[in-house]
């Protein structure tokens, strides 16, 4: 063990949905950013705004990098507008403190509360818009996946690609999912009651570009990078 370092500054711990608090002192947000390639982002609206949703903000490091990156990539004239959601209120007050920048939001919103649709819609009809150019799912598959079976991650990936033109997922792969359960015996907690249930298992990516991918919900597949230095590849899609 690293010397001088205390306990919370080592590992993660355990999380029945990812709420890390201290999560990015494991994945400095910068570097996250870094993997995302150019040339993908591009402004399809006449009116300059470019609107994004990240799903799983946690306390908003990379819903704040995202932005800038985003800023960055498209013309300079475009305002981009962020919004980071998280059913964790502790972590939602923190990133709103953490921000002061209006274009950059954030809502404490669980993706499967009944509130959603009309938390997205609000959001959007004050953009004067309709859907999200952009999608960010960063490393939030598995929390679904654990937390609601097979059918709740088929069922936030088909209602995501409802509301986006472009989507941007990092799924954890299947080990994550070992790891996850491991520390929730080890510290004691119930394990996820339906890991051993899954049917979804194995190459996550795979599953995951399959069920986007489907005919009936119109999205291609048009990049996969790289591994990252913790083993995590990003998959991007665009609507047809
Ligand atoms: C491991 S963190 C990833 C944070 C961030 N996306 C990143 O990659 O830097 C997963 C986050 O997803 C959030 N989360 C999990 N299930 C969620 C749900 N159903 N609705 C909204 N947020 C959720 C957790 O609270 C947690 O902050």
């Amino acid at each position: 063990m690293a010397e001088g370092k205390k306990d919370e500054d080592r590992e993660p711990g355990a999380s029945r949905h990812g709420n890390f608090i201290n999560y990015y002192k494991f994945h400095p947000a910068d570097e996250r950013v870094r993997q995302l390639p150019q040339g993908v982002w591009q402004l399809r609206n006449s009116d300059r705004k470019y609107s994004a949703l990240d799903v799983g903000c946690n306390a908003g490091n990379l819903t704040i990098e995202l932005h800038k990156f985003l800023q960055e990539q498209l013309p300079s004239e475009t305002d981009v507008q962020i919004l980071g959601i998280d059913l964790d209120p502790i972590l939602i007050e923190r990133a709103r403190e953490s921000c002061s920048n209006p274009a950059i939001n954030f809502e404490c919103l669980d993706f499967f509360s009944e509130d959603r649709k009309n938390v997205l819609s609000d959001y959007l009809r004050r953009l004067k818009s309709t859907e999200f150019d952009v999608v960010f799912c960063f490393s939030i598959t598995m929390w679904i996946h654990l937390n609601y079976g097979d059918e709740g991650l088929v069922k936030f990936l088909e209602d995501i690609c409802q509301v986006t033109k472009v989507l941007v997922i990092e799924p954890q792969p299947w080990k994550c999912y070992r790891n996850a359960s491991r520390r929730m015996r080890r510290s004691g907690e119930e394990d996820f009651p339906l890991i051993n249930k899954l049917k979804l298992t194995g190459e996550m990516e795979k599953h995951i570009e399959r069920i986007v991918c489907e005919e009936k919900r119109r999205f291609r597949q048009i990049i996969t990078t790289q591994d990252n230095n913790w083993g995590r590849k990003i998959l991007i899609f665009e609507r047809i």
